[in-house]
């Protein structure tokens, strides 16, 4: 038996239908979206619009046109805050960051832009009241993620919006561990701008992201280059969404992708949820037997999406994802998930967790036999000692 409980970092296996929309826009289709009057360029147009349409369904958002693909959610994230912010602009952002946040946040702090991080509570959720007390006169932004890569916490985004708001800021939520997992409607929500991976709970291929934009948002973009509109010109046009989407496109990544939120569409965001809740839920009922065993993250279930963080007592993390991998087939993830202000928050620093993160496919039967494995994995590890 091989199980992947890897979710977290790219889901697999993708539902049928995504490897045969790849296939086709590879195969059959064969042109270039928005690059050619022929069939072939009209038929790739066409997937494009109606994956945008796609996106735009889940996220109940009301234009298509306000989303822009890119290649994965950092790219989103880079043109948000770069396309964005000026020397002299204040964010708030949280310390359960991942670096695809951080990192372009301290390469803008670097040019000008004030940064506040507002320090998480242990359990990975930030107190809305916290970011109240950060904001100063020239905040212009709030950039949160949605939920934790680390430890699956989630947190408040309406209380958290509704802050914003009132002062005036853009409010940036970084889906990339909730878009696919959890119903979001960006409008009830208060979101200006959502960067989401494609190749995550959306189900479709890697080098697949998109960020949304709401119209009162003015974007620079940050990459120049041939859009198949405005040739002419030689200034970037910033018509949305071509004039922040330079260059070909992935066509068969963006096909993929619609095929993979038709597939979400189909069986209901809710279900997803509930079952992958369930499951982690599961595991951390069968892995609470092992003696020296620490879960990280909210205590509340409800405030927990599909991740599970854990310690055992003088085992290591990484050892221990290894002899899974080894002994067992079973992938999981250890260490420090590119988040390593989320881990100083949660009390992991510098070692890490271990965190399995299970999809739409993962069944109870894998969770158990995950459990079991880890036993057997531990017992090996400590008799090594
Ligand atoms: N951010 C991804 C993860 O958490 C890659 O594994």
């Amino acid at each position: 038996m091989s199980i992947y409980l890897d979710n977290a970092a790219t889901s697999f296996p993708k539902p049928e239908q995504v490897y045969q929309a790849v296939i086709h826009a590879m195969r059959e289709v064969g042109g270039s979206p928005g690059r050619g009057g022929h069939r072939r360029s009209l038929e790739a147009s066409r997937i494009m619009f109606m994956a945008r349409e796609t996106v735009a369904e889940l996220f109940s958002i009301p234009d298509s046109s306000r989303i822009i693909f890119t290649h994965s959610a950092t790219g989103a994230l880079n043109l948000a805050l770069h396309g964005t912010l000026k020397a002299g602009d204040h964010v708030i952002t949280t310390s359960m960051e991942h670096n695809s946040l951080l990192r372009p946040l301290h390469a803008l702090s670097r040019k000008g832009v004030e940064v506040s991080v507002v320090r998480a509570g242990t359990e990975g959720i930030v107190d809305p009241d916290h970011i109240c007390r950060a904001v100063q006169s020239n905040t212009r932004m709030i950039a949160v993620g949605h939920v934790s890569n680390v430890c699956g916490s989630i947190q408040p985004i309406k209380q958290i919006a509704t802050i914003c708001h009132a002062v005036g800021a853009l409010f940036l939520v970084d889906a990339a561990q909730s878009a696919g997992y959890i119903d979001i409607d960006v409008i009830s929500s208060g979101i200006d701008m959502m960067a989401a991976p494609g190749h995550k709970g959306l189900l479709g291929p890697p080098g697949t992201g998109l960020l949304y934009v709401a119209p009162h948002v003015a974007l620079r973009p940050i990459m120049e280059g041939g859009t198949g509109t405005s040739s002419t010109s030689e200034e970037q046009p910033l018509t949305m969404p071509d004039g922040f989407e330079a260059g070909t496109h992935n066509l068969p990544g963006i096909a993929g992708l619609k095929a993979g939120i038709e597939f979400i569409l189909e069986r209901g965001i809710d279900t997803i949820f509930r079952h992958e809740q369930s499951l982690i839920n599961e595991a951390e009922r069968l892995l609470s037997r092992i003696p020296g065993l620490t879960v990280y993250g909210p205590t509340a279930p409800q405030r927990r999406a599909a991740v599970l963080s854990f310690n055992v007592a003088g085992i290591d993390a990484a050892l221990l994802a290894a002899e899974l991998d080894h002994d067992f087939d079973i992938a999981v993830r250890a260490g420090l998930h590119c988040a390593p202000q989320a881990h100083r928050t949660i009390g992991t620093l510098p070692g890490g967790t271990l965190r399995l993160s299970p999809g739409w496919s993962t069944t109870r039967e894998e969770i158990a036999f995950f459990s079991g494995a880890v036993i057997q994995c531990i017992n090996k590890l400590k008799e090594s000692l």
